[in-house]
């Protein structure tokens, strides 16, 4: 049955009541976001037809998105953290600040206050010793090439299992995280442990979406980054490391070709030695070019609820 009841005066006039348009006081942005969504919802439901199975199914799904803790996970998995990236890069161009490495993606799993060290940081605990070392290097500049010396590269990636320090509280505190300044070369350098990728919680309401959609929930390995100093746009990237199964099939849409980076072994026991090491590992070069801006603005992360974020460190 299609009935059409969008166009009424009822239900225009409910919508502008949903959203207290005839109400003093409240916040007009978010009046004007709410009717606008509302609309919207409404107008999917009577132009798909939405059955009241349909609907009330979606409101216990949102429910349970919530008590699991997954809108954070949900979010990239429907293309919105990519949108939002979409929308800043088209906005850099118009400002005429486009170019350098690329942005992706932030995901849910930053902590603020990693340990800071200046040039090279190791940033795994030595606990997983069986895991593949990695070397994880490259040198910061600018748009033109010339090394920025105290630049902050901010990195954090997964263990082993795919699992972050902090959420999974059975790692030690900050492990895989760390804050390096870059040296008077622009270069910084990092030891530590090749990451796996991971993927959605199989019984969370993130996959149970996504079986629905025929897609799977999986990211393939890679390192995420904050780079920052004063006069110079932020940048919030990662890296994908090459040669994964879901390099350029990341369900949280974060691949960048820039950003896809090799992985190489390295045997050579010389220079294993120029790291301090004995036995081959795997060295990832990820080299990184900021953009300059007097917009102070741009100069920092945005806004956005993060873990330990604020605290003092
Ligand atoms: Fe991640």
């Amino acid at each position: 049955m299609t009935v059409k009841t969008m166009q009424t005066a009822e239900v225009q006039d409910l919508l502008e009541k949903v959203a207290g348009f005839n109400k003093e006081g409240g916040n007009e942005r978010v009046k004007t976001i709410v009717h606008r969504l509302m609309h919207d919802v409404f107008q999917i439901i009577e132009d798909l037809d939405v059955t009241p199975d349909e609907f009330w199914q979606a409101v216990y799904y949102v429910n349970e998105l919530g008590q699991n803790g997954e809108a954070a996970l949900l979010a990239p998995g429907l293309g919105m953290d990519k949108y939002l990236d979409i929308r800043l890069d088209a906005e850099d161009e118009q400002a005429g600040l486009s170019g350098g490495t690329p942005r992706t993606i932030e995901g849910p799993l930053y902590v603020a206050g990693a340990p800071q060290s200046e040039a090279f940081a190791r940033m795994d605990d030595g606990s997983d010793e069986t895991a593949e070392i990695m070397i994880l290097t490259g040198q910061v500049t600018d748009e033109n090439g010339q090394p920025l010396a105290n630049a902050v590269v901010d990195v954090w990636h997964a263990d082993r299992k795919g699992a972050y320090s902090y959420f999974d509280q059975s790692q030690s505190e900050y492990n895989l995280r760390r804050r390096i300044v870059t040296d008077e070369n622009g270069r910084y350098t990092a030891r530590s442990i090749i990451p796996s990728g991971y993927g959605c919680p199989p019984e969370g309401s993130t996959q149970q979406l996504l079986n629905l959609l025929g897609r799977h929930g999986n990211r393939p390995a890679h390192i995420h980054f904050f780079i920052s100093k004063p006069g110079f746009k932020h940048l919030t990237t990662q890296i994908n490391l090459a040669g994964d199964a879901y390099t350029y099939d990341d369900f949280a849409f974060a691949t960048r070709d820039e950003l896809v980076v090799d992985a190489n072994r390295i045997e050579d026991h010389a220079e294993a030695e120029a790291y301090g090491l004995n036995k081959p590992f795997t060295k990832v070069e990820f080299n990184i070019q900021l953009v300059r801006t007097d917009k102070s603005e741009l100069q920092s992360r945005h806004e956005r609820k993060r873990a330990l974020e604020g605290e003092p460190a």
